[in-house]
């Protein structure tokens, strides 16, 4: 009923030589693949969608701008995304908050453009380790979605990423309780905004620290229909088992 998806997130990593990856993990996709997404550089954009056209892979920016066109020098807008022949787009990436001070509602404006360029948002959300500390979690993702998703959402044109910051690159990891209660939560506000049918049709996909050997754990949980992988999804022998893991699951 849901798409099961595993999206990488190539972050500032890869250059025209990170392209072979591509055509190695595309010859490695199993025929029950889930929906597998690669977001590369936007230098890489182009050559990506080129490599894996025909492929089960699809290719997602990291980015795009809150504003179709205009003076923005260094920014790309999410029709330039389109044109490269990219299907999605992340908006709302922790780092983004966080070292550009993206504001929820800078996160709602990008998702409105990129609909409008007939593109699917990954829009990320999650707690601080500071967050998580005091026990206000679940308040502060009530208070992201609130603020970053637009009510224009639906299951077609959404995919939301549950990635709490301190699991991102640390290799720390939720137990699963932890991403079981959080994106048991997510759900159900879904389903309160949205009403059933639509709230049940959002993919909603773990993020942080997700590696091959813990990915079919964290795959376990009801409302967790795939992974945003950063750094285990650079090296398609990484990513692979991975993509394998929550087609098993
Ligand atoms: P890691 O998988 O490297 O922890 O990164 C997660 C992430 O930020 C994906 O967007």
């Amino acid at each position: 009923m849901r798409r099961k998806i595993a999206a990488g997130n190539w972050k500032m990593n890869g250059t025209t030589t990170a392209l072979s990856e591509l055509a190695t993990l595309a010859g490695q996709i199993p025929a029950n693949a889930p929906n597998v997404v690669i977001c590369p550089p936007a230098t890489l954009l182009i050559a990506s969608a080129e490599a894996c056209a025909g492929t089960g892979v699809s290719i997602g920016a990291q980015d795009c701008h809150m504003q179709a066109s205009g003076a923005y020098t260094g920014d790309i807008s999410a029709s330039m995304v389109a044109d490269t022949g990219a299907g999605y787009v992340i908006i709302g990436h922790s780092e983004r908050r966080d070292a550009h001070a993206e504001s929820d509602a800078d996160v709602n404006a990008k998702a409105q453009q990129v609909w409008g360029a007939g593109l699917t948002a990954i829009l990320c959300i999650g707690e601080s380790g500071a967050v998580r500390e005091a026990g206000t979690t679940l308040e502060v993702i009530a208070a992201q979605l609130a603020g970053s998703l637009p009510d224009a959402a639906t299951g077609a044109n959404c995919v939301i990423a549950y990635e709490p910051i301190w699991a991102i690159g640390t290799g720390k990891v939720p137990t699963l309780e932890q991403i079981v209660e959080v994106h048991d939560f997510i759900r159900a506000g879904l389903v309160t905004r949205f009403g059933a049918e639509i709230g049940n049709r959002f993919s909603l996909l773990y993020g942080g620290s997700v590696k091959p050997d813990n990915a079919a754990t964290i795959f376990e949980a009801e409302n967790v229909d795939g992974a945003l992988v950063g750094g285990a999804s650079l090296k398609a022998s990484d990513f692979a088992p991975i993509i394998a893991a929550l087609a098993a699951s």
